[in-house]
């Protein structure tokens, strides 16, 4: 897989993309992840990339000519499966849109930035719009970051056995069964006998069960 992401503020993308799951897949050629400077596109001496709204609201846009020469150059070299633009109006995030999304070959994202991006660009190029969540943030880039990571994570390979992505929240409707490791008892805090028991039927079936009540309690529109 391939993700191209095209940022004003690159270096916000800096840190999430280069450590734990994702650094590894892209160490071991599983996807490679480009960061695209959108002010490299800019003009004049302060490679400007935005101007004022018309209409007269407050705020900067990004303007239509650094955008498409960002993303057509990069469409121009391949097929890319999704050509995505992070903002609050986009379809939420959720479980089944990352594995669909997993399955892509080439994909786009474009992070939003200050009041927003030309809507000409919306309309033309982008084909899909992702929201990470019912509040605004000051950029797109972390919500980019959140797709990357929700997408890297379950390409074949980017988990090992033990960070296996189907004991998932999630990933089988339900929330994940809570979770203990040693002691066994702290501080008089113990943990549920069945899970020394060393009986995987029973610790299968204890967690399913905790799995659907904590479901109920806490996520019951999950259901
Ligand atoms: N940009 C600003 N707010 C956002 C959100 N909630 N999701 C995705 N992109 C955004």
């Amino acid at each position: 897989m391939r993700i191209d992401i095209i940022s004003a503020v690159p270096d916000l993308l800096e840190s999430p993309l280069n450590h734990s799951i994702i650094k590894r897949a892209r160490e071991k050629g599983l996807v490679e992840i480009n960061v695209i400077n959108l002010h490299d596109y800019g003009k004049g001496n302060y490679k400007q990339i935005d101007d004022y709204g018309f209409g007269g609201d407050a705020g900067m846009v990004i303007k239509c000519e650094p955008l498409y020469n960002a993303i057509t150059d990069l469409t121009s070299m391949r097929n890319y499966d999704y050509v995505i633009y992070t903002s609050p109006d986009g379809d939420i995030l959720d479980q089944p849109m990352a594995n669909t999304l997993s399955t892509a070959e080439n994909i786009i994202i474009l992070c939003g930035h200050y009041k927003g991006i030309d809507h000409r660009i919306r309309e033309h190029l982008i084909t899909k719009e992702i929201s990470i969540g019912n509040y605004v943030l000051s950029g797109g880039e972390l919500a980019a970051a959140v797709i990357t990571d929700a997408v890297v994570r379950l390409i074949p390979g980017a988990l090992t056995d033990e960070t296996s992505a189907l004991s998932d929240s999630f990933q089988d409707g339900l929330l994940a069964p809570p979770i203990y490791t040693r002691p066994a008892d702290f501080n008089g805090w113990k943990v549920p006998e069945v899970l020394l028991s060393g009986n995987p039927k029973l610790i299968k079936e204890w967690q399913e069960q905790q799995a659907l009540e904590r479901t109920k309690a806490l996520r019951p529109e999950l259901l």
